[in-house]
């Protein structure tokens, strides 16, 4: 990464407080540079909502944290409900009406345990992330960072259906030190917190008019030819050669034809460059965790290493 480039200054903060993780870190900052929806799950006790919360509180956005739980009411993640009532001459009349808050007025927000959230509030919420908008109104915010534990029975919690989760370009998966035998890693946070308070206090990197500076460049970042056709080529590779397909996989037109691209392009902001390489298909990586079979999606950093290294399988003369 370049140290030129300000989001490296929301790296360093969260560096500073979480050991490891590095691929749910990166996968933030993607989020947060292609404005779009990020989604994290893992088990209890990784760091996903202080990463969050980090990131948060680095960016100088307006920020909303919402913890989700059983009983969410809507009016908790969209602002105050206030009902009134009117005499007029065919009687009288009961209005409901929204004074706007919640999600409908952050810029950055972070949807705690959003899976434990009842169907009716996460429909509504689900369908406003994704039309950010509000009836009419479009809403300031730029990226929703969700977080969730694993959804088997054990968690207690309900698994978002796929095209819920389709809404999140951004899905990591991320896993604790010990589970995953990162015994180095385990070391330095019992340093870290042999040594310092565990209270933290995140101070702001940067600003607002950062944000929109990079998104104005995201637009204008170079797609060449070779990286459209690899790109073209990683989706035909999965269900041609690793058996995706409707009934195991979300592969949808949205997401890796156009919202990659989108991911692609801050992959080559975060690492200083205004054109994409091949380097930017590992980008896909954090888009696919949910998406394909866990069994392929291990195999992925050979599957995009073995197009980097121009292997074809679309293109004139369909594929070989
Ligand atoms: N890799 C790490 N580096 C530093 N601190 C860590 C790390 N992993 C866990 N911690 C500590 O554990 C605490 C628990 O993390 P956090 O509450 O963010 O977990 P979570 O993944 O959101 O859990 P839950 O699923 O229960 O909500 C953190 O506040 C931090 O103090
Ligand atoms: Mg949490």
């Amino acid at each position: 990464m370049s140290t030129e480039n300000p989001f490296v200054a929301l790296k360093e903060e969260m560096d500073k407080l979480v050991v490891g993780h590095e691929e749910v870190k990166i996968a933030l900052l993607l989020g947060v540079i292609a404005r779009e929806h990020i989604y994290v799950e893992g088990p209890p006790g990784t760091a996903k909502t202080m990463l969050a919360e980090i990131i948060s509180g680095a960016a100088q956005l307006k920020f909303f944290f919402y913890q989700l739980h059983r009983d969410t009411r809507l009016s908790e993640l969209l602002g105050d409900l206030v009902i009134s009532k009117e005499l007029t001459e065919t009687g009288e009349v009961i209005k409901q009406r929204v004074v706007k808050g919640g999600i409908l007025t952050a810029e950055i927000c972070l949807l705690d345990d959003i899976s434990r959230a009842p169907g009716e509030s996460l429909n509504v919420l689900l369908r406003i992330l994704n039309e950010r908008k509000f009836f009419d109104d479009s809403i300031p915010l730029l990226t929703a960072i969700a977080t969730s534990n694993p959804t088997a029975d054990e968690y207690y919690n309900e698994p978002l259906d796929p095209a819920n989760l389709d809404r999140f370009v951004l899905q990591i998966s991320s896993q604790g030190l010990s589970y995953g035998k990162k015994w180095d890693e385990a070391k330095e946070v019992i340093r870290l917190y042999t040594e310092r308070p565990a209270e933290y206090q995140v101070p702001p990197r940067v600003s607002k008019e950062v944000f929109d500076e990079y998104y104005q460049k995201l637009g204008s970042v170079a797609i060449p030819e070779e990286v459209q056709e690899a790109l073209a080529n990683f989706v035909a590779t999965l269900i041609e050669d690793y058996g995706c397909d409707e009934s195991n996989s979300m592969i949808s037109d949205r997401t890796f034809f156009v919202k990659s691209l989108k991911i692609m392009r801050s992959h080559a902001l975060l690492h200083g460059r205004e054109v994409c390489t091949l380097e930017d298909l590992n980008a896909l990586k954090y888009m696919t965790a949910f998406r394909i079979p866990e069994e392929v999606f291990l195999q992925l950093d050979q599957i995009i290493e073995d197009l980097t290294t121009k292997k074809k399988k679309t293109g004139t003369g369909g594929t070989s």
